[in-house]
């Protein structure tokens, strides 16, 4: 049990009876708050056991990740991949993980080579809108958690990319009940967030749900 006085009872709850995050992802949470400037943005305990359950639901050979920001959602999603690895040793499995701001490098590509699954994931610096295209690689897996001012335009690139019946994950799509609060009408990051839940809930080509777990993550499916 992982009970802290500090949480409000039900998160607490909800945490301490979902699997434990373990050490190596409670240190890089730590980490992650003690040495940059918005910690926060980090998946955290719960979302991240759901990237991983959702890995080991669906079964995906390659996912996408756009933002690896300081690994912890990447290590998720790795730790997922890992699992099915050990049940299907034949089957390659890799995420491709972007993050544009280099400045994240010195610290995200240490934790990532020391947890025992950089053999599963290529860290990429770079925009993943342009980059991700030039790869050659389709994909079962996306988990779009880039810069939400351009999320329609990540969300044709990944659907550019994969594959019919596969997944994209797409986080913060309720943005702090943003969505619905007109005082950020004018919010250029909220308007972002919006143009993409009416655009994703147009499209005819996707089922979806949004889950409003944390800041709100979107499960869409490619028909
Ligand atoms: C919310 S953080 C990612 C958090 C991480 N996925 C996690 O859950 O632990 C968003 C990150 O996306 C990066 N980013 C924004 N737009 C991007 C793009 N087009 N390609 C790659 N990275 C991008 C930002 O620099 C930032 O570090």
């Amino acid at each position: 049990m992982t009970t802290d006085p500090s949480q409000p009872p039900l998160d607490a709850y909800i945490r301490d009876h979902s699997d434990p995050e373990g050490d190596y992802l409670y240190r890089l949470y730590r980490a992650t708050n003690i040495h940059t400037i918005h910690g926060r943005m980090a998946s955290g305990h719960l979302q991240g056991r759901l990237l991983k359950m959702f890995v080991q639901m669906a079964r995906p050979r390659n996912i996408l990740e756009v933002g690896t920001f300081s690994g912890y959602s990447a290590l998720c999603l790795a730790e997922g991949l890992k699992a099915l690895e050990a049940e299907e040793p034949d089957v390659e499995r890799r995420l491709y993980t972007f993050e544009v701001n280099d400045e994240m490098e010195d610290f995200t590509r240490p934790w990532i080579e020391g947890s025992g699954l950089a053999d599963n994931i290529s860290f990429i610096i770079g925009d993943a809108n342009e980059l991700a295209p030039r790869l050659g690689v389709m994909f079962d897996m996306a988990f779009v958690d880039g810069d939400k001012r351009t999320y329609v335009e990540t969300y044709e690139m990944v659907m550019s990319l994969l594959r019919p019946g596969g997944y994209i994950l797409a986080d913060n799509t309720l943005w702090d009940g943003h969505v619905v609060d007109p005082a950020y009408d004018h919010d250029r990051q909220t308007q972002g967030i919006r143009a993409f839940n009416d655009h994703v809930a147009a499209d005819e080509r996707v089922e979806k749900v949004i889950l409003p777990l944390r800041d709100g993550l979107t499960i869409i499916r490619k028909k």
